[in-house]
């Protein structure tokens, strides 16, 4: 439904990353989940619409590529072991309900973990194309990711496919190591 193809912020920051264990939070059709499992990441694609997870299965079957699809809802979802990377592209939920994912997104990190969100900002309400209405619901630049050093925190602009440009926040974060005492 969304498109077939990974984001293309999704691919600039994680072309590079060493592959390891990921998590793709409603992950829709799966594909950046599917991007990065073809690279070699061991992919969970989660999302609460089992008619998108239902299509990615087949997509994946068809491109022979192997990942776990898990209907469920993300506000009540954990990974099951820890992870090196969380990717949550274009997820809108209401403001208390993705406060507290990045409250917990720290924890399911690997130390040296990276967590990657796109989405639709505030901004672009006024001066960009598309994208949800709900100010409760976009990304802006105050975000708190506990636990998580954050490395990048930008506003993006993305060409939209028919031509018009949309604002989106890109935040990009790892998790700091441990300090164990000794
Ligand atoms: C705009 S789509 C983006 C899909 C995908 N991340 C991408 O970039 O192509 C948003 C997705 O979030 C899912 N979603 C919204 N709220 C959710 C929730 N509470 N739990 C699981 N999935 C959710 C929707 O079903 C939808 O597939």
């Amino acid at each position: 439904m969304w498109s077939a193809a990974p984001n293309g912020f999704v691919v600039a920051e994680l072309a590079d990353l060493p592959p390891g264990r990921g998590v793709d939070l409603g992950a829709g059709e799966g594909r950046n989940a599917l991007w990065l499992a073809s690279r070699g990441w061991v992919m969970t694609a989660v999302d609460f619409s089992a008619v998108a997870i239902a299509t990615g299965t087949r997509v994946a079957a068809a491109r022979g590529i192997g990942l776990t699809w898990v209907v469920a809802d993300v506000t009540q979802w954990e990974p099951p072991a820890p992870v090196d990377l969380v990717v949550v592209a274009y997820l809108h939920l209401p403001g208390p309900d993705l406060r507290a994912i990045a409250s917990r997104v720290g924890g399911w990190l690997v130390d040296g973990g990276t967590l990657l969100v796109v989405g639709h900002d505030v901004e672009n309400l006024a001066t960009g194309a598309g994208g949800p209405r709900n100010p409760d619901t976009l990304y802006h630049d105050r975000m708190d990711f506990p636990g998580l050093t954050v490395v990048r925190n930008e506003l993006v602009p993305r060409r939209t496919a028919d031509g018009a440009t949309a604002l989106d926040r890109l935040v990009r974060a790892v998790r700091r190591p441990t300090l164990t005492s000794r």
